[in-house]
C-alpha cells in the first residue's frame, strides 16, 4: 500500500493519499484547495490515478479541494449521506464499503463535531476527521455539533475498535501526526471522564473563537457541486424525457454507480452497470458495440453522468444524454 500524510500549514489540516501498489488507483481524504496542484504533481510523480476523493465533513477552516480535484481528474466525490454539501457524487451510509482497486475503506457515521461527520476505517488505521483528534476532540459548538453525539461516536464507536488501531485525524496544531486508540483512551484528557454529562460539561465550556475562515469556508464548501443548470447544459434531460428514450430501441442505458449503491437504492430496468471510474476504458474498448447507438447515462444525482457525457465527447461519442438529478430526482418525480 502507498500511504502519504500531507500537511497544510495554514489550516493545520492533514490530507491523506492512499493507493494500492498494484492497481495504481488512488484515493484522497480531506484535500485543501490551495494544495491541489501539489497533489496532482505527486500523483503524477508516483504514477497514480486518482479515482476517489472523500471529505470527512464540511470543513469550517479551509475550502475543500474536492471540486478542483474532480474537475482536474474526473474522480468520484464522496461524503457521508447526512451531508448538505452539493459536491457529493456518491453518498455513503454507515458501514458502507468504499473500494478502489486492491483496497477498501469502511464508512462509519460519527456525528458530534458536525451532525454529518464520518470516519473511515481501513484495516489497521482510522481516519477520524475532527471527531477524534490526538489528545483532543473536535469542538461541538457550531455546524449542528452536539457534545452528546460526539461522546457516543467516540466512546461507543471509535474506542471500541482494536486498541492498536492507528488514529489519523484531519488536524493537529502541535505537529503530532498519528496516535492509537489505546493511547487516546488512556491519555486524551477529554476522554478521562466518568459520564456523558461530564464530557458535555467540558465541551460546553471550551469558549473557542470561531475559525477565521468560517464565514467563507462553510458556504463555499456547501456549494462546490455540479448544479442542475450545469448538468442541463451538458446534454442533460429531465426524468420524464429520459423515460421516453428508455423505451426506444437503439439505445444503451448505462448506470454509472457502484454495486453498493445499486444494492441500496435499486436501478432502472435494462440498464447495464459501468462504474464511473471505468467509463473511459469501457468507451474505448466497446467502439463496435456502441457504434450508432444513443447512450443514456445516469447515476445517483447527476454529477458523474455529467462528467461521463464530457468524457464521451472526448472519445467522439456525440449521441449521448444523461439524467438530470440522477436516480434521486427520477424517484422524486414518481418513477
Ligand atoms: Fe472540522
Amino acid at each position: 500500500m502507498i500511504f502519504r500524510q500531507l500537511f497544510d500549514k495554514i489550516s493545520s489540516t492533514y490530507t491523506y493519499l492512499i493507493a494500492s501498489e498494484k492497481g495504481r488507483e488512488a484515493l484522497i481524504i480531506d484535500p485543501v484547495l490551495e494544495n491541489v496542484e501539489r497533489y496532482i504533481q505527486l500523483l503524477k510523480e508516483i504514477d497514480l490515478k486518482l479515482v476517489k476523493v472523500i471529505d470527512t465533513h464540511i470543513h469550517a477552516d479551509h475550502i475543500s479541494g474536492i471540486a478542483e480535484l474532480r474537475d482536474q481528474t474526473n474522480c468520484v466525490t464522496i461524503m457521508g449521506d447526512k451531508t448538505a454539501a452539493d459536491v457529493v457524487s456518491m453518498q455513503v451510509s454507515d458501514e458502507e464499503l468504499i473500494k478502489i482497486d486492491g483496497l477498501e475503506l469502511r464508512a462509519l457515521f460519527t456525528p458530534g463535531h458536525t451532525s454529518e461527520s464520518f470516519s473511515f476505517l481501513m484495516k489497521d488505521r482510522i481516519f477520524t476527521g475532527d471527531t477524534l483528534l490526538i489528545r483532543g476532540t473536535g469542538r461541538t459548538d457550531f455546524q449542528n455539533g452536539n457534545p452528546r453525539d460526539s461522546y457516543n461516536s467516540i466512546f461507543n464507536k471509535l474506542l471500541k475498535l482494536p486498541e492498536g488501531t492507528l488514529v489519523y485525524p484531519a488536524h493537529d496544531y502541535k505537529g503530532e501526526m498519528v496516535s492509537t486508540i489505546l493511547e487516546e483512551k488512556k491519555f486524551n484528557p477529554r476522554l478521562q471522564v466518568k459520564s456523558v454529562n461530564e464530557y458535555i460539561e467540558i465541551m460546553n465550556n471550551l469558549n473557542l473563537p470561531n475559525p477565521k475562515l468560517m464565514d467563507v469556508a462553510v458556504p463555499n464548501n456547501l456549494k462546490l457541486g455540479i448544479d442542475l443548470n450545469k448538468q442541463k447544459i451538458n446534454n442533460g434531460i429531465e426524468p420524464k424525457e429520459f423515460n421516453k428514450f428508455l423505451s426506444e430501441k437503439n439505445n444503451i442505458v448505462i448506470d454509472l454507480r457502484e454495486q453498493s449503491e445499486i444494492d441500496k437504492n435499486g436501478k432502472i430496468n435494462n440498464s447495464i452497470t459501468v462504474p464511473f471510474p471505468e467509463i473511459g476504458d469501457y468507451l474505448n474498448n466497446n467502439k463496435h458495440k456502441l457504434h450508432n447507438k444513443k447512450i443514456l447515462f445516469y447515476c445517483a444525482i447527476g454529477q458523474r453522468s455529467t462528467l461521463a457525457v464530457q468524457i464521451s465527447k472526448s472519445y467522439k461519442y456525440n449521441n449521448c444524454l444523461h439524467l438530470i438529478g440522477g436516480l434521486k430526482k427520477w424517484k422524486l418525480e414518481g418513477f
